[in-house]
């Protein structure tokens, strides 16, 4: 999966417009560089939203410029990143990357999904589906032969979220607290 996945915007099909309730939806398409503020901006809500599901999960004091850096990794195609934009506004955004191969077990090809966000209130109008239907479609005419991809176990609606797409347990981390 490279920079060569420069996708076209994904239609709409009849049942999802009619679930769609922003008028003002312009698709799906692949990020590119002027997008990178509003990605900071949106992925530090994602972490945000992170840190509501579990208070563990808490940003360390440079996180807006490290994820400056990664986030140039999107933009500019070495990481796969796809956004959804309602009247020409970022509202969503899913990115991936391919897992380095196994050293020892037999497994398929597999792209793992690293982050993914919906803004609050564009939320459950199959915006996630559709963000998440991008990079289906794109490993699968890559030849890639599965997805994988993790959450904190408390945040139950991303839980829910992954579920709902196809996603079954595979791993499970654990977590011990030594304080
Ligand atoms: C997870 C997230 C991306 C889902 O985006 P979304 O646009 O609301 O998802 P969709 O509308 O496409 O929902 C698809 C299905 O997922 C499930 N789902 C989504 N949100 C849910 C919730 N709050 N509770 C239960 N199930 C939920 C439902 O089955 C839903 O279908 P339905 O609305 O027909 O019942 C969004 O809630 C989000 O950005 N959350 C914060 C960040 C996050 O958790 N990211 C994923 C971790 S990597």
């Amino acid at each position: 999966m490279g920079a060569k996945a420069v996708g076209k915007s994904i239609a709409l099909d009849a049942e999802a417009a009619e679930n769609l309730q922003m008028e003002d939806f312009d698709g799906i398409r692949l990020a590119h560089r002027p997008d990178k503020a509003r990605l900071i901006d949106l992925w530090l809500r994602l972490s945000a939203d992170g840190h509501s599901a579990d208070a563990r999960y808490t940003l360390g004091p440079h996180a807006s410029e490290t994820a400056a850096g990664f986030i140039e990794g999107w933009v500019c195609g070495e990481q796969p990143a796809w956004v959804a934009v309602v009247g020409g506004e970022i509202v969503g955004f899913i990115v991936t990357k391919r897992a380095a191969p196994h050293t020892v077990l037999n497994l398929p090809e597999t792209v793992v999904i690293t982050d993914a966000y919906v803004l609050d209130e564009y939320r459950r109008q199959g915006m996630g589906r559709r963000l998440f239907a991008a990079v289906r479609d794109h490993a699968l005419s890559e030849g890639v032969e599965a997805l994988e991809v993790g959450t904190l176990a408390s945040d139950h609606r991303a839980v829910s979220f992954w579920r709902s797409v196809g996603f079954g347990d595979w791993r499970v981390t654990l977590h011990l607290g030594l304080d």
